[in-house]
């Protein structure tokens, strides 16, 4: 019999847990004219949307670490009209199960951003990257204090009725606590999660490789870290909300581990440069790997874990 993929995100049923992390996918255009049908995947998370167009930072913004990647291109997108004239109606076309992801300076810009998603019908959820400074609290990022974390998911859902995805930063470290915020403030889902920041030195130039000094750490470095906060937020829960696990997942064997440590679902980031099918093909091994293992649930692996 074939096996049970479905998941729950809030209100939204994703047919399978695999997405794919905001950043590293664009808009799904190239991805579906290239690679193959993204409307198979659990849902297609887009890069970070913001009020206004922006350019991002200088280049230098990428760097190849050991295990992973530096990033620092400062949240290069089209901006929320653009997005909704020319980037939407082609993942509506193809029946892309869409997230959008935004991120804003202050929590009047997630609240308008949130607002104007959620009366298109072409949005399923909307996740929230609080991994961005609050310009009126000094540069702050939201991410990094819990009290501002559940003062902008609050804010959010009382104005929506979509499903609200918080993707928590690593760069606080009391993760369990930053969740029991976010969820008491009216999170339905979290995804942990953000890259962690850090750096890359040119030795011979005496310079940092990135223009921007510092960037997010992505990929296989960053697994073991990602997993342990899951599976923290998962036991320490009182009030279960869906995990979406990220942070460096290459294989099959690697979604098996998060959503054994408690997650629902996953997101593939990095992985999608190295390999532009992984998504796609983690969604078949997923389910091979339910067959071979006589698993007729996916929820029979979520926090499966025997400690
Ligand atoms: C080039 C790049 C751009 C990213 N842009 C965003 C973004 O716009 N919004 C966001 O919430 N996360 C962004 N991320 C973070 C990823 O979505 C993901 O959380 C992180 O890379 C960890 O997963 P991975 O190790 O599988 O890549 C970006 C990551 C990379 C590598």
């Amino acid at each position: 019999m074939k096996p049970n993929l479905k998941v729950k995100i809030g209100k939204l049923e994703l047919k399978n847990p695999i997405m794919v992390a905001s950043g590293t996918f664009g808009y799904g255009e190239e991805f579906h004219k290239n690679f193959y049908d993204i409307s198979k995947l659990g849902a297609v998370v887009t890069k970070g949307i913001s009020l206004k167009p922006r350019l991002g930072n200088k280049t230098p913004r990428v760097a190849e670490t050991a295990s992973g990647m530096l990033n620092s291109i400062g949240l290069q997108n089209v901006g929320l009209r653009a997005f909704i004239t020319e980037k939407l109606p082609f993942l509506q076309r193809v029946h892309a199960t869409t997230i959008v992801n935004i991120l804003g300076e202050k929590i009047e810009d997630y609240v308008e951003l949130a607002q104007t998603l959620d009366e298109e019908p072409g949005v399923h959820a909307i996740e929230l990257n609080i991994s961005c400074p609050n310009v009126k609290a000094g540069g702050v990022q939201f991410g990094t204090d819990p009290k501002l974390a559940a003062k902008v998911t609050s804010s959010v859902k009382k104005k929506i009725k979509k499903p609200l995805i918080v993707k928590l930063s690593p760069n606080y470290h009391d993760m369990p606590l930053m969740a029991k915020h976010v969820v008491d403030a009216g999170a339905d889902a979290l995804s942990i999660m953000n890259t962690i920041t850090g750096m890359a030195i040119d030795a011979e130039k005496r310079r940092p490789v990135l223009a921007n000094v510092f960037g997010g750490l992505s990929g296989p470095a960053i697994k073991p870290i990602a997993l342990r906060m899951v599976c923290q937020v998962y036991m320490a829960s009182k009030k279960q909300r869906p995990i979406v696990g990220i942070g460096g997942i290459m294989n099959i064997t690697d979604v098996v581990e998060f959503l054994l440590a408690g997650s629902s679902a996953v997101q593939i980031g990095t992985a999608n440069f190295i390999n532009p099918t992984i998504a796609a093909d983690l969604v078949d091994q997923l389910e091979q790997y339910m067959i071979d293992h006589d698993i007729a649930d996916i929820k029979e692996l979520t926090g499966g874990l025997i400690v």
